[in-house]
């Protein structure tokens, strides 16, 4: 077997290994103790030994370099390999944060605001911890009524001046009190806000929205009341044809009371409290009663919101579940 032809098939082999575990077993077929080069033994006189010697050396230098190559060769090729599995495509589109939305309570508030703007009323703000006089006393709600029990209010560690515990405003209707005392007529003003009962379950939560209004003025009555309200609801809903009828109810700080249902599929449902502004409210309010006269209602947000979009459950306002609410965008 010539040196060259040894060559040439150890510099096949290696270029036809695979990977590093079938070059290193072709290496040892050549280089290797017992390999093919390592049984050759130059012969003849000494200038043919130099000569075939240096043949010899030569065909191992072209051996061990041809082995070197393919050792990088396949290391390059597994770098790149996992480069590849591993790679970033920079290219591909950002995962993004979502745009998030309007809470549609939210929607519904925003939405009520601005129709009652453009009616001309007002929109204020107060306090959600209250004390016992703006929630109960001032609206003429009795010593013994239920809605100051401990099964429908909730307390807060804290006493008012008089020593009496603060409330979570069970309603807004406090608002009425606070706004009319800071303000002369003609009044007309709406008030959204949180409220807070303590009640949970498909239709009630402990944590709910209202909006309160109050017009007061010398001479408007309950046709006054029905008509802004009506034109409200049939913006709200976007529905001209919107009935919507009153209902003889009681409330401690209206008088006459009465509920306000709308129709809606051929049902009446119940979508608000309203009366006109009782007298000692009214005195409540630092006002006359013979001279002036008053109108309110109280609206649950939650109520209007479900009712605009066909929701069943009103806790599925408050679960934080992103399939519900991503749809309200
Ligand atoms: N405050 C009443 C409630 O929470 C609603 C209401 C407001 C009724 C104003 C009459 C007038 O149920």
């Amino acid at each position: 077997m010539s040196l060259d032809a040894i060559v040439a098939r150890a510099l096949a082999q290696f270029a036809a290994a695979p990977d590093a575990a079938a070059l290193e077993n072709a290496k040892a077929r050549y280089l290797g103790k017992g390999g093919e080069l390592a049984a050759f033994r130059p012969s003849g006189t000494a200038e043919e030994r130099r000569v075939a010697g240096a043949a010899f050396n030569a065909a191992k230098q072209r051996v061990e370099a041809a082995l070197e190559a393919r050792r990088a060769a396949l290391a390059d090729a597994k770098l790149n390999a996992r480069l590849g599995e591993e790679a970033l495509d920079v290219t591909l589109p950002a995962r993004g944060h979502g745009r998030g939305g309007v809470h549609p309570v939210i929607r519904t508030w925003q939405r009520v605001e601005a129709i009652w703007q453009t009616l001309g009323f007002d929109v204020a703000e107060g306090p959600e911890i209250e004390t016992d006089w703006y929630s109960f006393t001032a609206l003429n709600n009795p010593e013994n009524h239920p809605a100051r029990s401990m099964q429908d209010t909730f307390y807060v560690d804290l006493k008012d001046e008089q020593g009496i515990a603060l409330n979570l405003r069970p309603h807004t209707s406090p608002m009425q009190v606070r706004y009319a005392r800071m303000h002369s007529p003609p009044i007309k003003v709406i008030a959204p806000g949180r409220t807070y009962r303590v009640d949970s379950d498909a239709t009630h939560s402990p944590m709910f929205h209202q909006v309160e209004c109050l017009w007061i003025d010398e001479d408007i009555s309950f046709a006054d009341l029905k008509g802004v309200y009506t034109d409200f609801l049939r913006r709200f809903f976007e529905n001209d044809e919107l009935e919507v009828r009153f209902r003889p109810s009681y409330f401690p700080f209206t008088e006459p009371s009465a509920e306000i249902d709308m129709k809606l599929k051929g049902r009446w449902l119940e979508i608000s409290g309203s009366g006109q502004v009782h007298p000692t409210v009214v005195r409540n309010f630092g006002l006359d009663p013979e001279r002036y006269i008053g109108f309110a209602f109280g609206s649950g947000l939650e109520r209007l919101t479900m009712l605009r979009y066909g929701i069943e459950d009103l806790r599925l306002f408050f679960d934080g579940d992103l399939r519900f609410l991503a749809q309200f965008p």
